[in-house]
């Protein structure tokens, strides 16, 4: 695994490089999650999504990386090798009394269906569980959010259940799908 020169990690496949964002990224940042299409799948993006949203989303992130090997709680840029484009983000919300880590992700939606997130998914997982030493990954997924539950099964995340009407998204219950991948399994 790489450092960045803030002792970060880098993460790379073969078309993508993960890495923290930095602030000069916060108006790109709010251009791509801005999209509808985005929040109304995602619980904790706000929308409209204001060039502030973003600047207080990278400064907590910072905060967040000064703690990442003990907190595990981190999200990664993602870029495009070939242009450094900023195409989405994708983290973990840790809990490493449990060895366990939340998954989430989201991509511009002019980038969906090339298998990026599948690609990004595979290394974020591959540094959690081989770095980190997380056992539990977990994801929830608004039901109906066909393209992540696929990411997720391609990736080898296993369906757990749903927890009926968990969400109230914009005046409607949601069902969360919970999906998740166990290191001690995958190993066994
Ligand atoms: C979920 C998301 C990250 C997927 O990104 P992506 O790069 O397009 O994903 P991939 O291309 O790696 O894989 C998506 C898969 O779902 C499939 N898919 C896409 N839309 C679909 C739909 N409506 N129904 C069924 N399958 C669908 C794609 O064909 C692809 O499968 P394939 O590889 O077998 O062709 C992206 O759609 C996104 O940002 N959505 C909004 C935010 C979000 O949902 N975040 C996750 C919250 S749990």
């Amino acid at each position: 695994m790489d450092l960045d020169e803030s002792h970060r990690p880098v993460l790379d496949s073969q078309r993508l490089v993960l890495r923290a964002l930095e602030m000069s990224d916060a108006a790109r940042v709010a251009a791509l999650a801005g999209d509808k299409r985005i929040y109304d799948v995602t619980l904790l993006i706000p929308h409209p999504y204001e060039l502030k949203h973003a600047e207080e989303w990278i400064t907590k992130l910072n905060g967040f990386w000064e703690r990442w090997r003990e907190d595990w709680t981190m999200a990664f840029g993602l870029r495009l090798k070939s242009t450094n484009e900023l195409i989405g983000a994708m983290g973990l919300v840790g809990t490493p009394k449990h060895k366990r880590a939340e998954f989430g992700y989201w991509l511009g939606v002019s980038y969906w269906g090339n298998g990026y997130a599948t690609e990004a998914a595979r290394v974020v997982v591959a540094f959690a569980q081989q770095e980190l030493g997380v056992n539990r990954l977990e994801a929830g997924v608004f039901d109906g959010n066909e393209a992540s539950m696929k990411v997720l099964r391609k990736i080898g995340f296993v369906e757990e259940g749903i927890l009926r009407q968990k969400f109230l998204k914009d005046g409607k219950f949601v069902d969360d799908r919970v999906f998740a991948n166990l290191t001690a399994i995958s190993r066994a």
